[in-house]
């Protein structure tokens, strides 16, 4: 157990923390973890605080993972969308924050398709921002989940081969993932068309290759990236049957992996398309323990924004 005391207001990304913060955040999730384990899941830790959770972009996992997180953690919720609210007649989001401020909303949980947007928030309002995916920025919660599963899975981070396939360039979630791997010492490997994963991201500490028997022939952990439609300006690469062809994890790919390699998305998952649907559903497919893992990394998240110093402080009652 690492002993840490975590000592931020807000998480708005995972470049900005401490290979120490990380940690502090991954030994309080497994306390939560075992807390929900129990026949009684709640604990009283944000008794009487308001957590607001403003989605201004679609999310399933995520979203349902917060407001089951802060009922966990016995808060008071306000879910709020774009298309009910003020935000369809122009109100800025600053001017809409301050609103809800103005409520007495102790935590804003965003997500924006802005990059930036939660670290903008944290500079306008006094309440807790935590960021729950910000444009092709960071989504700093899920790569805390990743390491979590990982971790529990594998026993370490350091030292493991994790390779990230598909669409790096547009994806909140290979940016996070990267800061939070490099930092805890795991040797990352990027692959994809060269249109989706430019070179620039060595400069991130990462090895970057276009040939994907190449990348995933020693991985540890095989992390797939789905093609990310909303976010491309343009078309990056002929079309989705070459994809799936040059790019797309198969059977015969899988067969070519280290049998104890196991396989990792954020989701959604496009089907047939990044990954093939049978090794999306096979027992190496850490797809749903991630989504599970969530939950306990966003209670742990909330609790220390909160100012809760580590894993030692929770009490179960
Ligand atoms: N991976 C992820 O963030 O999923 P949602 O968009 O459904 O929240």
């Amino acid at each position: 157990m690492t002993f840490m005391a975590w000592n931020r207001p807000h998480l708005l990304d995972i470049e900005s923390l401490t290979p120490e913060e990380i940690l502090t955040v991954l030994d309080t999730a497994l306390a939560f973890k075992a807390v929900g384990a129990r026949a009684i899941k709640k604990v009283p830790a944000l008794r009487g605080k308001t957590v607001v959770n403003l989605f201004v972009e679609p999310s399933t996992r995520t979203r349902i993972s917060f407001e089951l997180a802060e009922q966990r953690l016995s808060a008071d919720i306000i879910n709020f969308t774009t298309e009910a609210s003020s935000l369809k007649k122009g109100e800025t989001l600053k001017d809409t924050a301050r609103n809800l401020e103005a409520l007495n909303a102790d935590f804003i949980v965003i997500r924006h398709s802005a990059s930036g947007a939660p670290h903008f928030l944290a500079r306008s309002i006094g309440a807790h921002v935590i960021n729950a995916g910000d444009g092709a920025h960071e989504h700093p919660t899920k790569a805390l989940l990743d390491l979590f599963t990982i971790r529990e899975r594998k026993g370490r981070i350091a030292g493991l081969n994790v390779t990230i396939l598909g669409d790096i360039l547009y994806s909140r979630v290979a940016r996070s993932d990267i800061w939070a791997l490099t930092k805890l010492g795991a040797k990352v490997t990027l692959c994809g068309p060269s249109t989706l994963v430019p070179r620039v991201f060595e400069e991130m500490g990462c090895r970057v290759t276009h040939n994907v028997e190449e990348a995933i022939r020693d991985a540890d952990i095989i992390n797939l990236l789905r093609i990310q439609h909303e976010r491309q300006r343009k078309t990056m690469f002929p079309g989705i049957n070459e994809y799936t062809q040059l790019y797309g994890l198969n059977q015969d790919r899988l067969a070519r992996t280290k049998p104890d390699a196991l396989i990792m998305h954020p989701g959604p998952v496009n089907r047939g398309v990044e990954i093939d649907s049978r090794i999306a559903d096979c027992d190496r497919s850490l797809i749903l323990e991630q989504v599970t893992n969530g939950l306990a990394v966003r209670m742990a998240v909330l609790f220390l924004v909160n100012g809760g110093k580590g894993p030692q402080e929770i009490t179960v009652g």
